[in-house]
């Protein structure tokens, strides 16, 4: 069954502890925090005083993908502020193995994403040294965009290179994720699932992550 990571990109920010509460009583098992800075992607949303506030209510690991610029600036602030996984732009690192270094010796699990466009093979090198791999499957920025089905070729790509090397790297998929499409991407070789506009839009939040923590392909 895949790791679920509901994005509280979407969730009713007047009342974030109601949507922490949920995730709490749900099957989900972790929470999904997107941090942007307005320069590296078009939008803005949460800083560290939010990260700490859904640690304290939170009774499932913080998974934090921080769309910034310069993101090395704040790893310690968001070690302090409860982050588990710390999951950085491939694009947004000249020196990606001193950054995916420095999380780990913060004693976070550090993660590598990468755009739309750009190709899994890059990650060779550094794939030994992290945790997870998150394939952008829409672009950054926004929650409710629609899937880029192009994303499956990459994520068996990614497969194909964790198995080569003997690792057991987890393969994270964020953006446009549904009930449809879940279960295909699973067959696919993905082991967590950020879901925003699936959970938080629906009438039965905790019921979608049930379906998407049971998904199947559909026949
Ligand atoms: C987009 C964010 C996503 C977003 C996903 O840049 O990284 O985590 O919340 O939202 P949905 O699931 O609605 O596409
Ligand atoms: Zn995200």
């Amino acid at each position: 069954m895949p790791i679920i990571s509901p994005s509280i990109l979407t969730a009713d920010l007047s009342n974030l502890s109601l949507a922490i509460e949920m995730i709490n009583r749900s099957e989900a098992d972790w929470v999904h925090i997107d941090v942007m800075d307005g320069v590296f992607v078009p939008n803005i949303t949460f800083g560290f005083p939010v990260v700490e506030a859904v640690k304290k209510l939170s009774k499932k690991p913080l998974d934090v993908h921080l769309m910034i610029v310069n993101p090395e600036r704040h790893f310690e602030s968001f070690k302090n502020a409860g982050a588990h996984y710390l999951t950085i732009h491939y694009e947004t690192c000249q020196h990606l193995h001193r950054s995916v270094q420095q999380i780990r010796e913060m004693g976070m699990k550090p993660g590598v994403v990468l755009n739309p466009h750009t190709p899994v093979q890059l990650l060779h090198d550094i794939l030994p040294c992290i945790d997870m791999v998150l394939i952008m499957t829409v672009n950054p920025g926004f929650g409710g965009q629609k899937f880029i089905q192009s994303s499956y070729t990459k994520i068996k790509e990614l497969k194909e290179m964790i198995s080569q090397q003997g690792l057991n790297t987890l393969i994270q998929v964020d953006g446009g994720v549904n009930l449809v499409n879940a279960g295909l991407l699973v067959d696919s070789g993905v082991d967590v699932i950020v879901a925003g506009n699936t959970v938080f839009s629906s009438a039965d939040p905790i019921e979608a992550i049930s379906q998407l923590k049971h998904c199947r392909i559909p026949s």
